[in-house]
């Protein structure tokens, strides 16, 4: 990977709220300038990126091992013990191994990254993430020649599981990025949200984030990474090859069977906000569109 991605918002973009108002009036004095329908690309992009609160990226989750309402993760995910916390990384890596997660962090610089977060059920956040590069990881542990795909697995633990005591889906959840995607700069290891540690009902303690691709593929309370030369099988795309693919990358172009998306609902935004345009790739299209030269995005759905 040539370069490495830069944070164009800092920690001092996402408090006080003083600085939101400001910069909103901002955009609002360039847009009046400009005249609304003329601003860039760049322009509405920043503009989007205010980050939801903490209340709204707590409260409205989707983790089925808690249940498949929108908060029954925050109602439930305080059972969840996450320390001790192992992830098993295997496969095709030099140095396989049960690691604790103290060692996983060990001599990780931990950052800010704000991203825009797009469920393929058509809302939409902005979330202030914080964690490390996955690709900081594999690098540690040592990709092996071959090596083309990674897979993550979700703990199991129905004790502390409720919805794990129901077959309403394959557990473990599991999810898989190509090598390509695993390394690239966006890809994110997140240990938390706000400068606080990960909110269990977040995936504590630590998750996946992929910010172009929709958020099923961001897979919670990771326990196992393999590297593998084999497309790994993916939770959602067993349940319903159909509807979700293996890819999964954000394109308002291609829509759901059953739904549009083209646009999206961004949570927090009132009961009459008008929904926002979906932007390809989720508004990365130059950092990672290379990644898929050549290849159909209508048939890699
Ligand atoms: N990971 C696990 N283990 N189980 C899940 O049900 N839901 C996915 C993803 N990761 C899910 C998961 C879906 S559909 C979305 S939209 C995001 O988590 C939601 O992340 P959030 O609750 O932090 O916004």
């Amino acid at each position: 990977m040539a370069h490495r991605w830069k944070n164009t918002l800092s920690r001092a973009d996402v408090t006080p709220k003083a600085v939101f108002l400001n910069r909103r009036q901002l955009m609002a004095g360039t847009g009046a300038i400009l005249g609304a329908g003329m601003l860039g690309g760049q322009a509405r992009a920043q503009e989007a990126l205010e980050p939801n609160s903490w209340e709204e990226i707590t409260s409205y989750n989707n983790f089925y091992e808690f249940g498949t309402g929108k908060t029954d993760p925050a109602a439930n995910a305080h059972m969840l013990t996450t320390d001790p916390w192992e992830i098993t990384i295997d496969g095709m890596v030099d140095n396989p191994g049960t690691y604790s997660l103290a060692e996983i962090l060990d001599g990780q610089t931990i950052e800010e990254r704000i991203y825009r977060f797009r469920c393929v059920e058509a809302w939409s956040m902005v979330i202030p993430w914080n964690g490390f590069e996955l690709a900081d990881l594999l690098t540690r542990v040592g990709v092996q020649e071959g090596a083309r795909y990674v897979a993550f697995e979700t703990l199991v633990r129905p004790e502390e599981m409720p919805g794990q005591r129901s077959p309403i889906l394959e557990w473990p959840y599991r999810e898989g990025l190509r090598l390509d995607e695993a390394m690239h700069p966006l890809t994110l290891m997140a240990t938390g949200l706000y400068g606080e540690p990960m909110p269990n009902q977040n995936g504590a303690p630590i998750r996946l984030v992929v910010p172009w691709k929709y958020g099923f593929k961001s897979i919670k309370s990771i326990v196992r990474i393999t590297l593998t030369d084999e497309e790994p099988p993916t939770t959602w795309n067993m349940q319903n090859p159909r509807e979700y693919g293996f890819y999964s990358n954000v394109n308002p172009q291609v829509d759901h069977p059953r739904w549009s998306q083209a646009s999206e609902r961004r949570v927090g935004g009132g009961l009459f906000a008008r929904r926002i345009p979906t932007l390809m790739f989720n508004g990365y299209e130059e950092e990672v569109a290379s990644l898929y030269e050549g290849m159909d995005l209508s048939e890699y759905y």
